[in-house]
């Protein structure tokens, strides 16, 4: 395996997992969860379990992808085979299971993302002619309404989307992620910052951020704390083999414990500043943030077309950059999908890179027209009572992902502290004191119980 690919450099790494992590569910789906769990608390919550369930998976993830420095699918088999972990016959089963799993919801993510990333797409180009401008809460509502159920444009999109992700994904892992993400993450930084800046600056947006930073307590329930991790899980790329994949390229030196905090806290971020252009927008216009998947596509334009309405070109400047960057945010996280199965591909049949990718690219866009299909003439076809989307959605967010991270924690586990500590720091020559003793005991007990307490309740 001496010619398997690596990331070029430390920064590149960390910007590509970055890249993973920073996605549509920070800008999309996180400001329409906390609008609809009532705000801060629901903020504080989806914080612990970032930090106590999410970043000690996320630990799992890396230092077993890099330990066995293959695809998802191989790390799982290969590393419940090796010498350092006895695994029952049962047991290694259910982990091969898992690995395929993870390669199936690689798969399925990625093309029902590609669907909402091609309406940002299509989003973004009608932004650039202008064609959001003047348009009422009726006529943005109405304009989503078309082109979401529309059997052909969004498809147009979403196949878009999906060349544009393959040509990177297709240039291989330093030339194609490493670079695209490069010079994407720090363009998406500076457009965060300009519209933030903008948001904030409209009246009345001190009551967008009340409604951020002031918890009111009364509004947690379980349903709450069930979709905190959700999205916890969900934001942070955790649970379906996604980081695993690109910690088989890192490097012998890489600080994984770091690089989880790190890749965190970036993520975290985003998702505030996010909440934080939305936030004072819609309340400076009093429009309700709890609107839900829409938010994003029917309230936003019209909440920059009020908000801005006075100065034209500002209004189109501010409605462009955002679609721009929502694109952008779903293209460094679509092309860590797509490497999941083209890794897996590559690896196991021995095609070349560039006939994995095309493959993948081609099935995704049949699956993804079909989950495009459920929002217009196919929405009465439904599977335990939902649509292809919600489906989709369903499987890999509340299912694959816990059931991944649970499998993921245990087969740290076998490895035991004494191991599991060599892999943290590098066979010591890191200095993470105590971290992975108590590391070790988390995800051998509390993680995966606590997980599967709140998965169990979420299907029931
Ligand atoms: N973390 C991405 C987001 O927040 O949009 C979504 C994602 C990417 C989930 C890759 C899972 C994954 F493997
Ligand atoms: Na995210």
């Amino acid at each position: 395996m001496d010619n398997r690919a690596t990331f070029n450099s430390r920064i590149g790494a960390v910007l590509a997992a970055a890249g993973s992590a920073v996605g549509l569910g920070n800008i999309w789906r996180f400001p329409c969860e906390t609008g609809a769990h009532g705000g801060a608390a629901f903020i504080l919550l989806y914080i612990g379990f970032i930090i106590t369930v999410a970043v000690p998976v996320l630990i799992c993830e890396m230092a077993l992808g890099r330990r066995s420095r293959t695809n998802c699918y191989a790390t799982f088999k290969r590393l419940s085979n090796s010498r350092e972990v006895s695994v029952s016959k049962p047991l290694a089963l259910l982990f091969y299971l898992t690995g395929a799993m993870c390669v199936l919801a690689g798969f399925v993510l990625f093309s029902y993302y590609s669907v909402v990333a091609g309406w940002t797409l299509g989003y973004t180009a009608t932004a650039g002619v202008g064609g959001m401008m003047e348009m009422t809460v009726e006529e943005t509502g109405r304009a989503f309404a078309e082109f979401s159920s529309d059997p052909v444009m969004p498809v147009v999109w979403l196949v878009a989307f999906v060349i544009i992700t393959a040509g990177i994904t297709v240039m291989g892992v330093q030339k194609g992620i490493e670079r695209g993400s490069k010079i994407m993450m720090p363009v998406l930084f500076i457009l965060l910052l300009v519209l933030a800046v903008c948001s904030l600056s409209l009246p009345n947006a001190s009551k967008g951020l009340e409604f951020l930073f002031c918890p009111d307590f009364s509004k947690i329930t379980t349903d709450v704390a069930l979709s905190a991790m959700g999205q916890a899980f969900f934001t942070l790329s955790v649970g379906i083999g996604c980081l695993m994949t690109y910690a088989s390229y890192f490097s012998n030196e890489e600080n994984i414990v770091k690089d989880a905090f790190n890749i965190a806290a970036i993520d975290t971020m985003v998702a505030i500043v996010a909440g934080i252009i939305i936030f004072p927008a819609a309340m400076s216009v009093g429009i309700n943030p709890d609107a839900g998947p829409s938010l994003v596509f029917i309230t936003l334009p019209n909440v920059f077309n009020q908000a801005f309405g006075a100065t034209p070109w500002l209004c189109y400047v501010v409605t462009l950059l955002f679609y721009l960057l929502l694109t952008m945010a779903a293209l460094t996280s679509s092309i860590s999908m797509l490497e999941i199965t083209t890794a897996f591909v590559s690896e196991r049949f021995g095609v070349r890179r560039r006939n994995a990718v095309a493959g993948i690219a081609i099935v995704t866009c049949v699956a993804g027209f079909a989950c495009s299909m459920s929002f217009g003439e196919w929405s009465g076809v439904t599977v335990f009572g939902m649509g292809l989307f919600d489906l989709f959605d369903f499987f890999v967010a509340k299912f694959a992902m816990p059931i991944g991270g649970i499998f993921m924690c245990l087969l740290m586990r076998k490895f035991g502290e004494k191991e599991v500590t060599r892999m943290l720091t590098n066979d010591g020559r890191i200095d993470l004191g105590c971290f992975p003793k108590v590391f070790s005991f988390l995800v051998s007990w509390v993680i995966p119980v606590l997980i599967l307490v709140i998965f169990v309740n979420e299907l029931l």
